[in-house]
């Protein structure tokens, strides 16, 4: 298979077209990839939740229930996070010996304050040496598994990291690395910084790079491929309670007429293919415990009085979400309010860092504590 103009290369693995599903914890599971592989390209790609390598070291139950992968799913993607180049190796050891995953996708793009505070996710790549030992371990214990570095643009204005850590990624064996254009310090406020995708292809030559931040829509992720010269896009937020914009991106990509929003029936529909595979993987309560997040999202914009909205917030079980999407007007069009930016946004506020972080970029000492949280988290 060679692809077409608009694939991409992950390692031997032909990624046509050039979509990624981003990794996001408590949402990318396999019921969600499913779905939006059905309707998306089954040669895109499609990323587990976060892992920890800690977690995986210690066969932590929850974390070996999470790297779940449906029967035909190929490559199963996964991503790792971790500030210990130790604990990377035995982790990536433990996934390439047991055959684990296909693709390993490292995560330095975290700006939850816990993690930050401990010198993790986007703090971490500020500490160049040790950034580079963390992507060398996970590259050498891989073996033939491709692994790819996922990271923001810096600290903050004033410390940024990209261009760093895109060449290190590269020059460490990495196969492709993606950006998520904004700083920690932004949060997911704003706008991404769609120039910074730009400089780092410039920055970045002999492998992939991927553009992430604010593609709502199929037309957004040509603009960011016009605009940016990347090799291709990683979607997150844009596809909460919207897996369909994956057969969008699909008809964009390959050049096709861009299918119309869903109506109201169909969206039910998919709702419930939705709440079945959550079933499937997390048995039916929990599951569909599971799918009240996803609720706002699906029914964003559509006109359904308020007190079918809190039920469908409340719902406990299959029988239940049918009698209820059953209440639903199956005509109603897709409407423009669904369109646009949604997902958490949040506001900006200052990167909380360890003590004295930011004096030595070459100091390669493992931060302590900082790969102690769950994963997904
Ligand atoms: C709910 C949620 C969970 C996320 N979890 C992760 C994660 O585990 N690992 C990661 O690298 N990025 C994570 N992200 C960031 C996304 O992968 C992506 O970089 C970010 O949302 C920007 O892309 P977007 O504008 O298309 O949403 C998460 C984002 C959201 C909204």
């Amino acid at each position: 298979m060679f692809g077409t103009a608009s694939s991409l290369k992950i390692g031997p693995y032909v990624v046509d077209p050039a979509v990624v599903l981003a990794p996001m914890a408590g949402i990318t599971n396999v019921a969600f990839r499913t779905l939006c592989r059905e309707f998306g390209s089954a040669t895109s790609l499609y990323v587990c939740e976060m892992v920890t390598a800690r977690a995986i070291v210690e066969r932590d139950s929850k974390t070996m229930e999470m790297m779940t992968f449906g029967a035909d799913e190929s490559p199963r993607s996964l991503q790792l996070y971790s500030v210990d180049p130790k604990n990377v190796t035995d982790a990536v050891t433990i996934i390439a010996g047991e055959g684990l995953a296909d693709h390993l996708d490292m995560n330095f793009g975290c700006p939850v304050p816990k993690v930050t505070r401990k010198g993790g996710g986007a703090a971490l790549p500020y500490k160049r040496r040790l950034f580079a030992e963390i992507v060398r371990a996970a590259v050498r214990a891989a073996g033939d598994m491709p692994v790819t570095v996922k990271f923001r643009v810096g600290i903050d204005d004033e410390h940024l990291t990209y261009l760093d850590a895109g060449r290190i990624a590269e020059a460490e064996g990495a196969v492709a690395v993606a950006l998520h254009a904004r700083t920690a310090a932004q949060r997911y406020s704003g706008e991404a910084d769609w120039s910074r995708i730009s400089r780092l292809k410039e920055a970045v030559t002999s492998i992939p790079v991927l553009g992430n931040g604010d593609i709502f829509s199929a037309e957004d992720a040509l603009r960011m491929m016009r605009e940016t010269g990347c090799d291709g896009v990683v979607v997150g937020r844009g596809c909460l309670g919207r897996p369909w914009l994956f057969r969008e991106l699909h008809a964009a990509l390959t050049e096709q007429p861009v299918p119309a929003g869903p109506s109201l029936g169909e969206v039910a529909a998919i709702l419930h293919r939705h709440a079945v595979l959550l079933a499937d993987h997390l048995g039916e309560e929990k599951g569909l415990r599971d799918l009240r997040k996803h609720m706002a999202w699906y029914l964003r914009g559509f006109p359904i009085g308020s007190d079918l909205r809190k039920s469908f917030a409340m719902v406990s079980g299959l029988p239940e979400l049918e009698d209820l999407l059953g209440q639903l007007d199956h005509d109603a069009p897709y409407p423009a309010e669904a369109e646009g930016p949604r997902g958490r946004q949040g506001s900006p506020g200052r990167v909380v860092l360890p003590e004295g972080w930011l004096d030595d970029p070459e100091d390669a000492a493992v931060p302590e504590g900082a790969e102690l949280m769950h994963s997904g988290g």
